[in-house]
């Protein structure tokens, strides 16, 4: 098994518990253009019953967990934690766990959970095959996975402009802007099912992916 590179991974949980603090603010645009119907489609798919979120962030898919199945919702970063943490409404305590994990080492069994949701993480994930791999490792056989991600378009003058920025992109921010997630997650082992775009250019997406068994 590849072992995470530590010096990238402590980069990216820095970049991001010093954005914590204003994370939501900067989001505050996308989200209400896009993201918050997104979230709302992607969520009502999700039957579990036990589910895993990877990169939970200031958790902003919370308030579209559906009722009655079992959340665990994992971050690198304890400042983005932290702000997921006043989200959770109380009568949901019991069944919703936050625990701080690198997705690129998970501390779970095999075969754990039976749907994993990731929204704009792989983006962020050092080594998103690694993270996409230990992903499959911990979804059981058939287990589905839900990605809303952005990514880098196929074949548009925008791709050569996105590879120029995402390096000092992703020295201010940890986010890459350049990444090819739909063959990751082929890379990765998944299986992919669906594939939308959601914007122009394809550059945001929604994928679909199971667990081959
Ligand atoms: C762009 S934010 C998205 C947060 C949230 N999913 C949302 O939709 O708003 C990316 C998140 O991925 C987390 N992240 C990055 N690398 C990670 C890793 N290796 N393991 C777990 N979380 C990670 C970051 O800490 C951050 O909270």
């Amino acid at each position: 098994m590849k072992i995470p590179n530590p010096k990238q991974t402590q980069f990216t949980k820095k970049r991001y518990n010093a954005t914590s603090v204003i994370y939501n603010l900067m989001e505050w645009p996308v989200e209400h253009l896009w993201y918050k119907k997104w979230r709302q489609k992607l969520w009502q798919q999700i039957h579990g019953p036990k589910v895993l979120e990877i990169g939970v962030g200031t958790g902003k898919n919370i308030p579209y967990y559906p009722e009655d199945i079992e959340i665990t919702g994992i971050d690198l970063s304890s400042g983005m934690l932290k702000r997921a943490h006043k989200l959770l409404p109380d009568h949901a305590k019991d069944c919703i766990t936050l625990r701080e994990m690198d997705a690129q080492q998970m501390d779970f069994p095999d075969n754990t959970f039976d749907d994993v949701v990731a929204t704009f993480v792989f983006c962020s994930v050092p080594d998103p095959v690694l993270g996409l791999k230990e992903a499959l490792r911990v979804t059981k056989p058939a287990g589905k996975l839900y990605l809303l991600e952005h990514m880098k378009p196929e074949q548009s003058f925008l791709a050569g402009i996105m590879e120029k920025l995402d390096a000092p992109i992703h020295y201010v921010t940890g986010v890459h802007i350049a990444r090819q997630t739909v063959a990751n997650v082929e890379k990765a082992g998944w299986k992919i099912e669906q594939v939308r775009d959601l914007t122009a250019k394809g550059i945001f997406k929604r994928i679909e992916a199971s667990k081959p068994h």
